[in-house]
């Protein structure tokens, strides 16, 4: 679908310091990790990750981060109206692994908690590790609990809630104690030095890793080129934002740069 349907905001919660979560009834049918292109009018067009999701409706949770987000915090009330493209993009699989391990850092936590919400479904053993700045910024605490997850492990910087440090540091605890019999899986989306160190751990645990990546989008469905990855050309609109955690550390740009709409490296 390349037309955005314009679809009515039916709730909204403040879910952060920082993000608010737009609720809209609508079956997406997206799959974990897949994203959508929203339409604020008059201002622009952003991808955004499907988070809480279910046959009639969908959420996603937005940080106020730059014009556009934050122009949807300010002016977007119940009842109001925006245009949705998508889903597009590659989406985490998880039909193969018994034991599904989710490391979300801050608004990367959106598609984790789809994808627990799918996982837990379908009958899998779930365990998400979640970090962030502080207590202020930790997401969908009550969400993650209605799910049943047992295993709902917090980091902040700060030590204000959960263990102080960062998710890593019990990802790696968790890696070396890993039942091997189980088939397991990472699965993370967050800050990339975040990504970049969970997918080298993964790698020299011998563990599976699915990374989902945020770059500056545009078309949304492969056309135009901005989302590329150097060196393959790889394009994260459509040969992700899911990809393996092997195929994220064969990229030089991986936790290293991006670009912006200009192309322009951004370090
Ligand atoms: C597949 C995908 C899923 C995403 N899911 C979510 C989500 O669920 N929740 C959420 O809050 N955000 C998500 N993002 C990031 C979100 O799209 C950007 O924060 C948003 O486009 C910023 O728009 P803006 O006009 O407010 O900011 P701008 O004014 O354009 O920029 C503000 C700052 O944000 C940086 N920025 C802009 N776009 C991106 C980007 N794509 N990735 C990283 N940094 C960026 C800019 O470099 C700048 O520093 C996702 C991005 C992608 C590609
Ligand atoms: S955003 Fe246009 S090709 Fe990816």
């Amino acid at each position: 679908m390349s037309m955005p349907i314009v679809l009515k905001v039916s709730a909204i919660r403040k879910d952060s310091k920082n993000v608010k979560t737009y609720v809209f009834q609508h079956d997406l049918r997206a799959k974990p990790g897949q994203f959508v292109m929203v339409w604020m009018p008059g201002v622009d067009e952003v991808p955004m990750s499907i988070g809480w999701q279910t046959n009639t409706e969908f959420h996603i949770s937005i940080a106020d981060v730059g014009e556009c987000t934050h122009a949807i915090h300010e002016q977007i009330k119940v009842g109001d109206r925006l245009g949705i493209r998508g889903p597009y993009g590659t989406s985490f699989e998880f039909a193969d692994y018994d034991y599904i391990i989710g490391v979300g850092g801050g608004c990367g936590t959106p598609p984790i908690l789809n994808l627990v919400q799918q996982a837990v479904k379908a009958g899998k053993k779930v365990t998400v590790i979640q970090g962030a700045r502080s207590k202020d910024y930790l997401l969908f605490k009550d969400l993650f609990n209605e799910l049943g997850i047992p295993d709902l492990k917090c980091t902040t910087d700060d030590g204000s809630e959960g263990t102080k440090g960062v998710s890593t540091d019990i990802l790696k605890e968790m890696l070396e104690k890993l039942d091997k019999s189980k088939k397991t899986c990472v699965y993370t989306c967050g800050p990339e030095i975040m990504m970049v160190k969970v997918a080298q751990l993964c790698e020299e645990y011998g563990v599976d890793c699915q990374v989902s990546l945020e770059r500056y989008m545009k078309c949304g469905f492969g056309i135009c080129g901005q989302c590329c990855m150097d060196d393959s050309g790889i394009r994260l609109c459509k040969d992700g934002p899911v990809i393996s955690g092997k195929l994220a550390l064969q990229h030089p740009e991986f936790g290293k740069y991006h670009r912006d709409q200009a192309g322009v490296v951004i370090k």
